[in-house]
This record gives structure tokens, sequence and C-alpha cells, in this order.
């Protein structure tokens, strides 16, 4: 399989804390034949430190300043597969360059389900003693009308396995046009 755009062929998955963009982007990425590259990870390499110590030291702002570089550099690479953090979606600037440069998907989830997958999390800062409940919820209502407004394609995440998310990614990829089946 291969994407069909010859000019923008890079894929950027976007959505909530804890919906497992990192697990169904390293599948994908095999699956489509691109490199797969965690944003949040690219930061922590840049930095020397990683997201936690971002936070602690340079605040919210420094991290999404960080964030906003790196997104500008790996969007611009060829034949990529970006998996970015939740938060991405908040500066204007990258939404407008996800949305410019190659698919973007949008993986969402139920509030459950992120509860229970950021249960034991002690690398999300703004999980950190707080009402996680609560604080998802806000950045949910908050969040997904950015999500909806990037995204070319959205894929509900649900209690199915990785695979049949990417598959389900695939077949929407299909339809729309983004990927053809190999001849
Ligand atoms: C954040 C999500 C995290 C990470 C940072 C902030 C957010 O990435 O970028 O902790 O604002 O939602 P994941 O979505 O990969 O957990």
């Amino acid at each position: 399989m291969r994407l069909n755009s010859s000019i923008y062929k890079s894929l950027f998955l976007v959505g909530p804390m804890g919906v497992g963009k990192t697990t169904v982007g390293k599948l994908l990425a095999r699956e489509l034949s691109l490199k797969f590259i965690d944003s949040d990870q690219e930061i922590e390499i840049r930095a020397g430190a990683d997201i936690s110590w971002i936070f602690d030291v340079e605040g919210e702002p420094g991290f999404r300043e960080r964030e906003t570089k790196v997104i500008d550099t790996l969007t611009q690479l060829p034949d990529v597969l970006v998996s970015t953090g939740g938060g991405c979606i908040l500066s204007e600037n990258n939404r407008a360059v996800l949305k410019s440069r190659g698919v973007v998907v949008f993986l969402d989830t139920s509030l459950d389900i992120q509860e229970v997958r950021t249960k034991k999390d002690q690398k999300r800062p703004l999980l950190r003693g707080v009402d996680r409940r609560a604080v998802l919820t806000e950045m949910k209502a908050f969040r997904d009308p950015l999500y909806h407004e990037v995204a070319d394609i959205k894929v509900f995440v649900g209690e199915s396995s990785s695979k049949r998310v990417v598959a389900s990614i695939i077949d929407k990829l299909k339809v729309q046009n983004f990927i053809e089946d190999k001849e």
C-alpha cells in the first residue's frame, strides 16, 4: 500500500491522551511503509530532558514553544507518520501546518477509556495530582472541535485491538482516496 499523493505523503495522528496514538502509529507506519516519529519523544531528544522536566522548569508555555518547533520540522519530512501530543492542536500554527502538509487522522475515544488508560500515568504532567476525570472532561470539551477542524478522517478507538484500529484507518484512507492498493 502506498499513499496516493505524490506531494503530501506524510500522515499525522492527533487525538487525546491515552487514545493509543503511539501504539497505533507504529503499526500503521509499518503497514504504509512510513517512518514512525513520536513528536513528544523528539521534543525530549532535542531538550535532553523528559516532558515532565520541561513542564516543571519551563511551564506549559515553554513546552508548547518546543512542541511548535518540532511539529514544524517533522511535518516537513517526507514519508513520515508523526504521532503528536494531545495538546498540539491548541496552536493555530500547528493546526495550519498539520492540515497543509499531510493527511491528518483524528483518533478519538471515550472519557472512560482515557481514564483507565491514564490511570497509572506518571509521565503526563497535566494529569498529575488533579481530578483526572474532570481535567480530561474539560480538555475534551475544549479540544474536540479543534481535532475535528484539523482532521481529514476520524476513527473511534473503543475496546478493539490496535490491529483493528489500523485496519479501520486504512479503510477510511482508501475510501477518501488518500491511499490505493499496490498493483
Ligand atoms: C499533552 C499530551 C502529551 C504530552 C504532554 C501534553 C496534552 O502527549 O504532549 O504531556 O496537552 O494533551 P500524549 O497525548 O502522547 O499523551
